[in-house]
C-alpha cells in the first residue's frame, strides 16, 4: 500500500489545515505512519462472541433493505402509541422524515413500561456524587419523579413545543428534567455547565427558552462551586424570554433570589403529583437542541426529533456495548452538557432497561483512583469514556487502577476523538485486563469499541460490534449495520483501500440532525453543499487495506479538545472583543494529554500598555468569562503580526506548525513573506 501522508489527499486543497496536521493534532499521526504495519487484531473470544446480543445477521439484513432494517428496531425496540405507516421519507432532502406517522413518547419508552412490564424495582440510577453521597434510583423511583417534574413543568405553563434551558450538573436531577420535557413534548437545550453566563445567554435567547432548570451549584475537586450566579447574570439584561427558573439545592450554598421567577425544586417538584399520563408524541416533534461550535462564530443549535434519535440511540447502545440489561451494569462518564449525556446517559440506556451508574466529579478527586473505585464498587461490566481521560489515566501511571478489582468490566469503549494505538493498548492491558487487584490478568481482555460519532449524528455511526468484529487498535473501522459511511475524494468518489480523503455519510440515518434550529440555510450550506447528495461530517479519514476506516481529525476549523468541540472562530471573537486585542488567531496543537490544545496568536492594539504576563492572564479570563472556563487559550503568544493569505485569510497551517514545534510548512501564498520569520523572532524574545 502507499505510505502516503493524508495531506496528499483532497483535504489540503479544500481548507488551509491539512488534514495529517489535524491527524497529528489528535495524537494519531503515529499511528497513521504505522497503519500498514498495524496487523494487530484482537478477534472477540468464543465465549464473548456465542453470547453476544447482536450478530454478523445485522449487516446482511441491514445490507440487503436498510430502510426494513430500521423499521424492525424501531418495532422492537420501542413501544410506539401509534404504529408508523411508511419508514423513511426523503423526498426532499436533506430534509429526513423518519417513521413517518408513528407516535411514541420517549419518557413512556424509558420508564412506565419497564415499571408496566414488572421491571419497576430494577436499579436506573447508582448516583455517587462528588463529596461521596449516593443515592439509588430504582425505574419505578425514577418514574415517579419524571412524572411529578412533567407535572411541575406544566404548572409553569411550559406546554408542547415550548423549550426548556437546562444548566445542571451530573446529578439525577438533570436526567429527570431531560425525560420530563421529553414527556410533555417540551424541547429541552442543554448547556454545559462549564459554559459562562454570555454562552447561556446567547443559547438562552437563540432557542427562545420560556424555563430554566438549573441548580445553587455543584462540586468540583472538594469544593462548592456555583451555577445559578451564571443563570442569574445571563438573566440580568432585559430582553429574554424565560419567565421561570427551578433551582436543585445541591451545595447549599447562597443564591440570591428572584420572587416570583425563581422557585426551588423541592417546592415544585418534590411537591407535584406522581400522577401524569405520557401521550405519543409525533416520530418528527422536536426531542432536543443542542449547540455545538461550527467553523464559524456563532454556534449553532441542533436540533433532534423523536421517533429516528430513539431508534438508532437504543440499537446501537444495545449493539456497540453488547447490552445484557439483566446483568450488566453501564456507566458513561460523559456529561450530559454534550451529546454523548444526552444519547448514551439520558436515553438509551433507559430505553433499553439498562442500569448505569451516575458521577457527578471529576477523576482525580479525593484521589486518583476515584473511577476504579466507582467501577469496583458498583461491579461496572460496561464502560465508556473519552481517549483524553485515558490518556490522563497512563500518566498517572498504571498502578493506581491495579489496585482495583475491575474483573466485572466485559466491554470497553471510547468515543470524542482518536484513539491512538498506545491508549487504545493501555486501555486493554490495564484496565480490560484487570482481574483483580492482586494483579491478576484475565486471559481474555474486554473488547474495546471506539465509536465515532458526532453531535450532529446523534447516535454512534461507525463502531466495531464486540462479538463480531476482530478490533485494531486506534481504527473505529467498520460503519454499523444500516450505516452508509464511505470516505471520499474531493470529486466525492470513494477512495480505494489505502487512500484518504473525506469522511461522508450517503444515505440519511435515523438519528441524523433534522436541521440547524431556526436556519435551515446553515443546515444545508454546512452538511450538504460541499457534496450535494451526501452528509459532509468535517474529518478527514483514511481506509487502510482492509478497507477500515481511521478517523484523521477535523479538516475544519474546529478543534477537538479533551473530546470537547470548539471553533477557532468563536474563541478568536472572544479575543477581538477584548480593548487591547487588534487581531487574533486560533490553532489546535496537538496535546498529549487533551488531543488538541487551544494555542492563540495575538496583536495588540498600539495602546495596548500591557504586553507581558498580566495581558495574556488577563485575556485567558476573558476567554473563560466570555464562553467558558473550557475555551481558555492553554498559550497566548503575543506576535507583531499574523500569517495572511492576499485575500486575507490566515493560515493557520502554518501557526500550526509554530504551535506545534516543527518547521514552518509552504508559506509561498503568504501577502508577506517575512511575517513568519517576524513571528519566529518575537516568539525567541
Ligand atoms: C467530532 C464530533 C460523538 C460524541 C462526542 C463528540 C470527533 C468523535 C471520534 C472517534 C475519532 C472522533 C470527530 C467528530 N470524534 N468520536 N471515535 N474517533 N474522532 O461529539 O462534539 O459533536 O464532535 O468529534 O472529529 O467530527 P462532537
Amino acid at each position: 500500500m502507499s505510505h502516503e501522508t493524508p495531506s496528499s489527499t483532497a483535504t489540503a486543497a479544500h481548507t488551509d489545515v491539512p488534514a495529517n496536521g489535524s491527524a497529528a493534532g489528535n495524537g494519531n499521526g503515529d499511528a497513521f505512519e504505522n497503519l500498514s504495519h498495524e496487523n494487530r487484531k484482537f478477534a472477540p473470544s468464543a465465549e464473548f462472541a456465542a453470547n453476544a446480543v447482536v450478530t454478523a445477521a445485522d449487516y446482511a439484513e441491514a445490507d440487503a433493505d436498510r430502510p426494513a432494517f430500521w423499521a424492525r428496531q424501531a418495532r422492537e425496540l420501542l413501544t410506539w402509541s401509534k404504529d408508523f405507516t411508511e419508514t423513511l421519507d426523503w423526498s426532499n432532502p436533506p430534509f429526513a422524515k423518519w417513521f413517518v406517522g408513528g407516535e411514541v413518547n420517549a419518557a413512556y419508552n424509558a420508564l412506565d413500561r419497564h415499571v408496566e412490564n414488572g421491571l419497576g424495582d430494577r436499579v436506573a440510577i447508582y448516583f455517587e456524587g462528588e463529596p461521596g453521597d449516593t443515592r439509588t434510583y430504582t425505574y419505578a423511583q425514577l418514574t415517579d419523579e419524571v412524572k411529578k417534574a412533567a407535572n411541575a413543568f406544566e404548572s409553569l405553563g411550559v406546554v408542547k413545543g415550548d423549550r426548556v434551558a437546562v444548566y445542571l450538573p451530573m446529578i439525577p436531577e438533570a436526567v429527570i428534567t431531560l425525560l420530563a420535557c421529553a414527556r410533555i413534548g417540551a424541547i429541552h437545550s442543554v448547556v454545559f455547565g462549564g459554559f459562562s453566563a454570555d454562552a447561556l445567554r446567547s443559547r438562552v435567547d437563540d432557542a427562545e427558552a420560556k424555563l430554566v432548570v438549573t441548580a445553587d451549584g455543584t462540586y468540583r475537586r472538594g469544593k462548592p462551586s456555583a451555577l445559578k450566579t451564571a443563570v442569574d447574570e445571563a438573566l440580568s439584561q432585559a430582553g429574554h424570554t424565560v419567565q421561570n427558573v427551578v433551582v436543585v439545592k445541591r451545595n447549599g450554598q447562597d443564591v440570591d433570589w428572584h420572587e416570583g421567577r425563581d422557585h426551588w425544586w423541592a417546592d415544585t417538584v418534590d411537591a407535584a403529583s406522581p400522577d401524569h399520563a405520557a401521550v405519543g408524541h409525533d416520530s418528527e416533534h422536536p426531542l432536543f437542541i443542542l449547540y455545538t461550535s461550527g467553523t464559524t462564530g456563532k454556534p449553532k443549535g441542533i436540533l433532534h426529533t423523536t421517533g429516528g434519535y430513539l431508534t438508532q440511540t437504543a440499537y446501537t447502545h444495545k449493539a456497540v456495548f453488547d447490552l445484557h440489561p439483566e446483568t450488566d451494569v453501564y456507566w458513561c462518564t460523559a456529561d450530559v452538557g454534550w451529546v454523548t449525556g444526552h444519547s448514551y446517559v439520558a436515553y438509551a440506556p433507559l430505553i433499553n432497561g439498562a442500569t448505569q451508574v451516575m458521577y457527578e466529579g471529576t477523576p482525580d478527586s479525593p484521589h486518583q483512583g476515584r473511577w476504579w473505585e466507582i467501577v469496583e464498587k458498583y461491579k461496572v461490566s460496561i464502560l465508556y469514556t473519552a481517549p483524553t481521560a485515558i490518556r490522563t489515566f497512563m500518566k498517572w501511571g498504571k498502578e493506581i487502577p491495579a489496585k482495583f478489582d475491575l474483573s466485572s468490566i466485559r466491554v470497553l469503549g471510547s468515543v470524542g476523538e482518536p484513539i491512538n494505538p498506545e491508549a487504545w493498548m493501555w486501555y486493554r492491558d490495564v484496565i480490560g485486563a484487570n482481574a483483580g487487584k492482586n494483579g491478576e490478568k484475565k486471559e481474555n481482555p474486554a473488547p474495546i469499541v471506539d465509536t465515532w460519532w458526532q453531535t450532529e449524528t446523534g447516535a454512534q455511526m461507525i463502531a466495531p460490534l464486540p462479538g463480531v468484529t476482530a478490533t485494531k487498535p486506534g481504527s473505529a473501522q467498520v460503519p454499523l449495520p444500516g450505516i452508509a459511511v464511505d470516505v471520499v475524494d474531493e470529486l466525492g468518489e470513494s477512495v480505494p483501500n489505502g487512500h484518504g480523503g473525506f469522511l461522508v455519510i450517503r444515505e440519511p440515518w435515523p438519528a441524523m440532525l433534522r436541521g440547524i434550529w431556526g436556519d435551515p440555510e446553515r443546515f444545508k450550506e454546512t452538511y450538504w453543499s460541499r457534496f450535494e447528495t451526501m452528509y459532509f461530517a468535517g474529518d478527514g479519514a483514511k481506509k487502510d487495506d482492509d478497507g477500515d476506516v481511521w478517523l484523521l481529525g477535523r479538516v475544519d476549523d474546529v478543534m477537538n479538545i479533551s473530546g470537547h468541540r470548539l471553533s477557532t472562530a468563536e474563541i478568536e471573537s472572544a479575543l477581538v472583543s477584548h480593548p487591547a486585542v487588534a487581531e487574533a488567531a486560533v490553532v489546535g496543537a496537538a496535546d498529549e494529554t487533551t488531543g488538541q490544545a487551544v494555542v492563540a496568536f495575538v496583536i495588540l492594539r498600539e495602546d495596548a500598555t500591557d504586553s507581558g504576563d498580566e495581558i495574556v492572564q488577563e485575556l485567558r479570563n476573558h476567554v473563560g468569562k466570555e464562553i467558558g472556563p473550557i475555551a481558555k487559550p492553554k498559550t497566548i503568544l503575543v506576535v507583531p503580526e499574523l500569517p495572511k493569505t492576499r485575500s486575507g485569510k490566515i493560515m493557520r497551517r502554518l501557526l500550526k506548525d509554530v504551535a506545534e514545534g516543527r518547521e514552518v510548512g509552504d508559506a509561498t501564498t503568504l501577502a508577506d513573506n517575512t511575517v513568519m520569520s517576524q513571528i519566529a523572532q518575537s516568539l525567541r524574545k
